[in-house]
């Protein structure tokens, strides 16, 4: 017993010593470790900061690189006017414009195009052979269908429950319970496009903020 208690004594004693450094380091010997690097380690502080400077302007032009194209990858070319408002496009995506467009169409005309953000809507065309300073979004407010123009009834029919809209989009008979919403219409001059921009304003029909909105 004696003698095991000896053994594990002496390998406790190993173990510790083990850990502990041989010499030990004085403070003059480590100021002479630090003069002894050599001088092109350091980098000094303007070198630094012209580094860092070129490293954040090489990765602000990386973001622009990759992130311009893949913004306007999803700006259709051309959708958006001078004035900011959105471009009437036909059925093929393709600018509408409007000298050729009035040209076709017979007054009092309500004929659906591309509008805000693609929404079936309908240009309407005044006695004057000029365009309607509104456009009506066909959207059914009952269930969503798409409300045809009868030009036979004068007004608009859905098909799906037989809602009616007059011809500015009030409307007339349920269930729909209001009126197709509305979106400004201009014609921009230099480019002859027509274009629709949101109508935030009070609804002309109910004298209350529209509800889209
Ligand atoms: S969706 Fe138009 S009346 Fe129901």
């Amino acid at each position: 017993m004696m003698i095991l208690s000896t053994i594990l004594s002496l390998a406790t004693l190993s173990l510790a010593t083990a850990f502990v450094p041989t010499t030990s380091v004085t403070p003059s010997q480590l100021a002479v470790s630090s003069t002894a690097v050599p001088e092109e380690f350091y980098i000094n502080e303007e070198r630094r900061l012209l580094m860092n400077m070129l490293m954040v302007g090489a990765g602000g032009l990386t973001v622009l690189g990759l992130g311009v194209p893949y913004i306007a990858f999803f700006v259709p070319p051309g959708s958006v006017g001078e004035t900011g408002g959105v471009a009437a496009k036909d059925a093929l995506g393709k600018d509408i414009l409007f000298t050729e467009y009035v040209a076709t169409k017979p007054t009092g005309d309500r004929s659906l195009v591309q509008g805000l953000k693609g929404d079936a809507t309908y240009l309407i065309v005044n006695d004057d052979k000029t365009l309607e300073s509104y456009g009506l979004n066909a959207v059914c407010t009952h269930l969503g269908c798409v409300v045809p123009w009868s030009a036979a009834n004068n007004k608009f029919i859905c098909p799906c429950h037989a809602s009616q809209y007059a011809p500015d989009g009030t409307v007339l008979r349920g269930p729909a319970p209001l009126p197709l919403a509305l979106a400004h219409c201009d014609v921009d001059e230099a480019s002859d496009k027509i274009l629709f921009s949101p109508w935030t304003e009070t609804d002309f029909r109910t004298g209350e903020k529209g509800w889209w909105n």
